[in-house]
């Protein structure tokens, strides 16, 4: 940790957990939890859940849950102490610095250093712009038809011919080579270090909360790469940040425009549509379409017209639409990208060609008719064949039939041939999915996973038990001490719960537990194991029934595990003795 746990339960404590989820998602009252949609995955009805009285949230649907400082991590892609910062400001409570400890305080710090050490580069590139050396980006920028205010807007700069000028200047404002060997801006090499960037216009990369955390260099003329962008890092993740989402977050439109590059989302800004993003020239993924969720609903694909864009918008389409998001895509022929056809048609036109976007779905199908040469009835056939494949992936009975009647009216083809086409593939695909499942081969391997994941199971259901109902704590100490936890995580968690369970029920307090753990995966299932509703159904007689047997096991698992291990006779009789009581006795809870 790299706070105190005093400091970190007090900004935990002070932060209401349904207050603050409740200004990133809607939620509504169901009986004593809090019911809304899963920020972390997509879903239509909500199984994401708050608990105010265990200050702990939890995703039915996708597993995800914790507490709200892993919830503001998630959420904001914060490190620990980022979220620490950010609850601690939102309460009032001032961080004490000495908290933390030399060596997390470097790790910690790290972060801080590389955001400090990208704004000052991008004042550098930014006033290497304003100086004679940069008159070649100027001029390439004013080329470009860029007014000052869209340039200032953007914080662009130049790097210009010399090939360390940043790493002097970084070495100036106190920065040692250690600190700038990971950052992305600076080369350290064996005989002397120099600049990643150079005779390029820069385009810094904000993350949401307006931080530099990555540049974009544009050559001058017509040198490989066109764009050289910096590498991953520590602060710059590609597959969760898209150019531009600092200001469109913002926006009042129902939509956000989505383009490839640098130039399409800052062309667009400067004609005012202030809703564009870029995935910069990396592939979208799933977390840039979960991103994209949380401000909008609906995307309108402005790629470029050429084979590549086409392709990326296909490829693009399921990514985005796994997130739940409704897709077009507009056509901006007979212009390239968006920056052409803002210079050539303007705004207004743009507007028009905004509300002619078609549906994603259409946009397949156009694509797949360009393939088939209807003159030939086999190839005819094959084409509609291929469209009722992707009508049938329509899940919603209503999406799916109006989708086969507008591809029949389209194609003029009978509406009630292509449906029952569509319908006939549906039911296929249903069956072999049954068979599979039916028909899988159970290994050896699969049956011990499947012992050691009931053992799991059997951990895991103490733990939800003893923390929803700390009562039966006294009948399972007899049995049970957390050394009997096999599994880590389980262990990690008793250990914890079981040592607040000896102070007494009322000092209960799991979502401290959560503080214990980092890792994303770790703390979603341990809170998940608070919330648990795995024993909800169950009548109060089956649940200690379930409880008794859990222990049982996990006692017997325990034993036989310390049986394997043991080297010494006399403990071994002991051993066997505990062995043979366990299964001649019964678990008195
Ligand atoms: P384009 O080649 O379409 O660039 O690549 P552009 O935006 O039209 O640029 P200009 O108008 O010629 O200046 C689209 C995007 O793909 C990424 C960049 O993000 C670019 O904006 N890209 C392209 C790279 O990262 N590296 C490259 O070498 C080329
Ligand atoms: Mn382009």
């Amino acid at each position: 940790m790299f706070y105190s746990e005093e400091i970190i339960e007090e900004v935990r404590q002070r932060n209401p957990i349904v207050d603050v989820i409740g200004s990133y998602v809607h939620l509504t009252k169901k009986g004593g939890n809090y019911f809304g949609l899963c920020p972390f995955h997509n879903e239509k009805s909500p199984s994401f859940s708050v608990s105010a009285s265990k200050q702990m949230y939890h995703c039915f649907g996708c597993g995800k849950g914790g507490n709200v400082l892993t919830f503001v991590m998630e959420y904001e892609n914060y490190s620990f102490p980022e979220a620490m910062e950010m609850l601690a400001k939102r309460a009032g409570i001032e961080l004490p610095q000495q908290e933390y400890t030399p060596q997390m305080k470097e790790e910690a710090d790290q972060r801080t250093l590389l955001l400090k050490m990208h704004k000052d580069a991008a004042i550098f590139y930014v006033s290497m712009l304003r100086s004679p050396q940069g008159k070649p980006g100027l001029d390439y920028l004013k080329k470009r038809e860029l007014t000052d205010e869209t340039i200032r807007n953007f914080g662009l700069g130049y790097a210009g011919p010399h090939p360390a000028a940043l790493y002097r200047y970084l070495k100036s404002k106190g920065y040692t080579d250690a600190q700038m060997k990971d950052s992305g801006l600076i080369t350290i090499r064996e005989r002397g270090a120099g600049d990643r960037f150079w005779n390029r216009v820069m385009y810094p990369i904000m993350d949401a909360n307006n931080r530099v955390i990555a540049f974009g260099g544009r050559v001058m003329g017509d040198g490989e790469p066109k764009y050289l962008n910096s590498p991953e890092t520590k602060i710059f993740d590609k597959s969760r940040n898209l150019y531009g989402l600092n200001v469109a977050r913002r926006t009042k439109e129902k939509y956000f425009l989505v383009c490839e590059g640098y130039m399409d989302v800052i062309s667009m800004h400067q004609a005012g549509f202030t809703n564009a993003v870029a995935s910069l020239g990396t592939a979208f993924t799933h977390q840039h379409g979960m991103i994209i969720k949380r401000y909008t609903d609906e995307v309108i694909l402005c790629y470029d017209m050429d084979g590549a864009g086409r392709k990326a918008v296909l490829r693009a389409i399921p990514i985005l639409k796994e997130a739940g998001l409704r897709i077009k895509v507009l056509s901006m022929a007979p212009y390239k990208d968006p920056d052409e056809f803002m210079k050539n048609l303007g705004p207004e036109e743009f507007k028009v060609r905004i509300s002619q976007a078609v549906n994603a779905f259409i946009f397949e199908v156009d694509t797949l008719r360009t393939q088939y040469d209807f003159s030939d009835p086999e190839e005819k056939a094959n084409f509609f064949n291929e469209t009722a494949k992707k009508l049938a992936e329509f899940s919603d009975e209503i999406e799916r039939s109006s989708y086969t009647e507008a591809v029949a009216k389209k194609f003029g083809i009978d509406y009630g041939i292509l449906r029952s086409k569509v319908n006939q593939i549906g039911n296929q695909v249903g069956l072999t999915r049954k068979d599979e499942d039916e028909w899988k081969p159970k290994s050896t391997v699969q049956t011990k996973k499947t012992k050691d994941h009931g053992i799991r199971e059997a951990q895991k259901l103490i733990l939800t038990e003893l923390s929803q109902e700390p009562g039966v704590y006294a009948g399972v100490r007899r049995y049970l001490a957390a050394d009997d936890f096999t599994d880590d995580l389980m262990r990690a968690v008793a250990n914890e719960l079981f040592a607040q369970l000896e102070q007494g029920a009322d000092k209960l307090n799991p979502a401290s537990i959560v503080n214990h753990f980092i890792d994303s995966d770790l703390y979603s299932e341990v809170a998940a194991m608070f919330s648990s509703a795995f024993t909800e159904d169950l009548s109060e007689d089956e649940k200690r029934q379930a409880l008794r047997e859990a222990v049982g096991r996990v006692r017997e698992n325990s034993l036989e595990k310390k049986i394997a291990d043991c080297t010494d006779p006399m403990q071994l009789m002991e051993l066997l003795k505990k062995k043979n009581e366990l299964k001649a006795g019964r678990i008195e809870l």
